[in-house]
């Protein structure tokens, strides 16, 4: 099926950092620390964990595996895989397609806010205290402004394409980011009330656990790895058949991983450090307050702590995390562009700009009816769409993709497939254990 005219990417580094870009961002830096702080720390971690490794991980190569082998969009591909029910697979991409849409018009507004705490301390140090105000708190025209902000830059790293656009940006600033997450976390647990934190995220209190926490700890593994909407099923579709897909994706899922662990380690303590210094963090029923937007007051409370140093570090950091959500964001609207591309014949440029466009407008209605729509969407797609496809994936892999089939495929990059114990082990896990595990975790 090799077609040389498609893009792909130019080395197996650039795809584990593209794939890895795509994996790591908001999801690692809000969604896991404030689901960690709600759902008890320590518990909420052991669940996640557990769920990355016995879901998420077969999940991800079973994806990846699907789109390399199509070597096309995810309609073609899932069309391939299955060319007796060709419309049943194209509906499947197509939900895909949507539900991926439906994440990036509430991803660009909480980017957007990272947006604004990029700018806004720069705007304080020249004296316009009103504009960085305004950046700095929640308000609709903020929300709006700064998501279309966000929209337009995502849609012009996508208009470039796969080795110009994505692998360059994802190459670059990945390993910067760890860094300063290192680094940052170093400081916060050197501060006072920091042990407090520490200890909640990685002390288990098992009074915390409950079926609701499985579920959210599930939603956000499949969030976090960018599975079952196709983001990953297109960048295996730009993934060379040399590349051993198990091990590439065991990378990509430890990269994920640990960076949420990191930023765990620093948020955690953070929320406490910010509580000992006088931000109040949780209510008298003991949840957290404004759960959205609590990472975004905790943060700048910590760079205030840190003196003249602590606005550049603030300012850096910030830049950072509006550029890790940008290699995410890229890999979501990606999924209707190479659709459209390949099934609609339209040019690239094109494309991008009228889905583009239907995106930020869906967002604006979130943006307009914030309190009714924004939690319902992400739940809507989290918890819903990303492990039901999920699971449709996994069956697709399982019992209907031929066997042989299959193996060709991770064979290309991993030649001693079929003595390795990976191989003894995942057809099956994907088939039976996969579809079991995610039917539980939704009756539980
Ligand atoms: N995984 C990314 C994060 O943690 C977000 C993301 C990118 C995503 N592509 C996706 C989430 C596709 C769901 C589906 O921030």
């Amino acid at each position: 099926m090799a077609s040389s005219s498609r893009a792909q990417f130019s080395s197996r580094i650039g795809f584990i950092l593209a794939a890895a870009g795509s994996a790591v961002g908001l999801g690692n830096i809000w969604g896991f620390p404030t689901q960690a702080a709600s759902n008890g720390g320590a518990v909420f971690l052991f669940v996640y964990l557990l769920m990355v490794f016995a879901l998420a991980y077969p999940l991800l190569v079973a994806e990846l595996t699907i789109g390399r082998y199509g070597n096309a969009n995810p309609i073609k591909s899932l069309r391939s895989i299955w060319p007796q029910q060709r419309g049943i697979a194209a509906l499947l991409g197509i939900a895909g397609m949507i539900a991926v849409s439906m994440i990036l018009s509430f991803y660009a507004i909480v980017a957007g806010w990272l947006f604004g705490f990029l700018v806004g301390p720069i705007l304080e140090a020249i004296g316009f205290t009103t504009a960085a105000n305004w950046l700095e708190s929640f308000s609709t025209s903020r929300n709006l402004i700064l998501m279309i902000v966000f929209m337009i830059m995502t849609i012009m790293v996508v208009r470039n394409g796969v080795a110009n656009g994505i692998e360059r940006w994802s190459t670059r600033l990945m390993p910067v980011l760890l860094v300063l997450f290192v680094v940052m976390t170093g400081y916060i647990l050197t501060q006072e009330g920091a042990m407090e934190g520490l200890k909640m995220f990685l002390v288990p209190d098992f009074s915390h656990f409950s079926s609701g926490l499985v579920v959210s700890a599930m939603g956000q593994a499949f969030f976090s790895l960018s599975l079952g909407v196709c983001s990953m099923m297109v960048y295996g579709s730009y993934l060379r058949k040399d590349t051993n897909i198990p091990k590439t994706a065991a990378q990509v899922a430890l990269l994920d991983t640990s960076v949420a662990f990191v930023a765990g380690l620093l948020i955690l303590p953070a929320m406490f450090v910010a509580q000992h210094n006088g931000v109040e963090i949780y209510n008298d029923a003991g949840a957290l307050l404004d759960s959205d937007t609590l990472v975004f007051s905790v943060l700048p409370a910590m760079f205030n702590t840190m003196g003249t140093g602590g606005v550049f570090i603030g300012i850096l950091f910030f830049v950072l995390m509006v550029i890790a959500a940008l290699t995410s964001s890229i890999s979501m609207l990606e999924v209707p562009v190479a659709c459209a591309t390949e099934e609609l014949q339209q040019d690239r440029k094109v494309a991008v700009w009228w889905i583009g466009g239907l995106i930020t407008i869906f967002s604006s209605i979130i943006v307009f009816n914030f309190g009714d729509m924004f939690g319902l969407v992400i739940s809507l797609t989290t918890e819903y769409a990303q492990p039901i496809l999920g699971m449709c994936f996994a069956l697709l892999v399982g019992w209907i993709w031929k066997r042989d089939q299959v193996l060709q495929e991770i064979k290309e990059g991993y030649p001693e497939l079929e003595q390795s114990l990976f191989w003894k082990i995942w057809p099956w896990y994907v088939r039976v254990v996969c579809p079991v595990m995610m039917l539980m975790v939704f009756f539980a």
